[in-house]
């Protein structure tokens, strides 16, 4: 059960019950000075703490952050890795194990990561292997991470036979966001992020999408209260998702929607062409288009996510590659169980499932339409 207990409309908590891993996502417009003070009910005695991020978000945020850690009892030290997906390696792993071992962080002395998906996945990683396991706390500073990646404990690097291949699930102690961070992010950042708050809509709450929709302009625009009720709500169905299905058993897989054209379309251009969001929103017009060829959805559904992607300013282009490069490119996805590809598929908008039984030849069908639309 999700409890929320609001302070102001933009300032909320939600508790993410998972037993013995439970932790609060807590929502607050300049929390980033109160990180100090917000870990201390956590530990018995604020002792030594690492915090990790990487050379963009370091030189705008540790200042605060570390200012706040002190102010509350707690030394600092620092991992500051370079900015990239290119850099979410076996070897920046490395790099934050070895940073850990310098500092002799002990088992009950927190890690946290400032920074988006790549700095959270990769120090999320770090703390689920450093002595077994440390505690581990995230400070998203992008939408993405904010909206989706900071919760639910997935973390990984990348390898390059695949993206994530390498991780655990280990879940975080505290999810500590500041909307206010946004404030110095790229704009095309901004609607990569959007693109995973709006699935949230696609997946399992039409009135959601509806909405999502309608304040596009103004989340993009960064208005406080648009912004916060697209963190609220996502972070509120990703709680809900995760706490039925931690390790993705069932309906957490359901969060993949998009993803499994979306990881092709990144695997096919290199990682170089698109934001992971713009990947999912193309992969999400994918799944829209089999859902409606299958007779699953009603004609119309890819229309209407196109249209309200075409708002975001995301791309809406598919990128054309032969159906072979296709097939070949999502066999390595994570959510296949043997040689069979598993999709997420849409009943309607607000209603996803997962395709067992989806016949190549519907893939290539679907694949081909794009052809015929150029
Ligand atoms: P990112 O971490 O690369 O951040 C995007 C860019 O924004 C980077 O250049 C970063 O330095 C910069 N940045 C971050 N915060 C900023 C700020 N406040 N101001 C200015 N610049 C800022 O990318 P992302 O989109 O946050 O995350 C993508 C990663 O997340 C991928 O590796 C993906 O696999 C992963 N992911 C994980 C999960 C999960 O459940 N664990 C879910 C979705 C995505
Ligand atoms: N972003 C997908 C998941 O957390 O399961």
């Amino acid at each position: 059960m999700i409890t929320s207990a609001t302070q102001s409309s933009d300032t909320q908590s939600y508790r993410v019950d998972l037993g013995a891993r439970s932790y609060d996502i807590h929502i607050e417009a300049g929390c980033l000075d109160t990180i100090g003070a917000a870990m201390q009910p956590l530990f018995s005695a604020p002792a030594r703490c690492m915090v990790v991020s990487n050379e963009t978000i370091a030189p705008l945020y540790l200042d605060r952050v570390e200012a706040s850690l002190s102010a509350a009892g707690w030394r600092c030290s620092c991992c500051i890795l370079p900015d990239g997906e290119q850099f979410k390696t076996m070897a920046s792993f490395a790099t934050i194990l070895d940073s850990l071992m310098d500092a002799r962080l002990s088992r009950n002395e927190p890690v946290i990561a400032l920074g988006g998906g790549v700095v959270g996945d990769m120090t999320g990683f770090a703390a689920a292997c450093y002595r077994r396991g440390i505690p581990f706390i995230q400070i998203p500073t992008t939408l993405l991470a904010q909206v989706d990646s900071s919760v639910g404990g997935k973390t990984a690097i990348n390898h390059p036979h695949g993206k994530n291949m390498i991780g655990a699930f280990y879940q975080p102690k505290l999810v500590w966001i500041d909307p206010q961070v946004l404030h110095t992010l790229e704009p095309r950042q901004l609607r990569a992020g959007l693109a995973e708050a709006i699935k949230y809509g696609l997946i399992r709450d039409v009135g959601l999408f509806v909405w999502m929709a309608a304040h596009l302009q103004a989340a993009l625009q960064l208005d406080t209260a648009a912004l916060a009720e697209v963190i609220h709500s996502s972070c509120r169905h990703k709680a809900e998702v995760v706490m039925a299905d931690e390790t993705e058993q069932g309906n957490r897989a359901l969060l993949n929607l998009g993803h499994t054209f979306g990881h092709a379309i990144e695997a096919m251009t290199h990682y170089t062409r698109y934001l992971h969001g713009e990947a999912v929103a193309l992969g999400t017009l994918m799944a829209a288009r089999l859902s409606e060829q299958l007779g699953y959805a009603p004609a119309g559904t890819e229309a209407q996510i196109h249209a309200c992607y075409s708002a975001a300013n995301l791309p809406t282009d598919i990128p054309e590659f032969p159906a072979d490069a296709w097939l070949d490119a999502m066999g390595h996805d994570k959510k296949n169980v043997g040689s069979r590809i598993r999709y997420v598929l849409l009943h309607a908008i607000g209603d996803a499932f997962v395709g067992e039984d989806v016949p190549p030849q519907a893939v290539r069908r679907m694949i081909a339409s794009y052809q015929a639309d150029r």
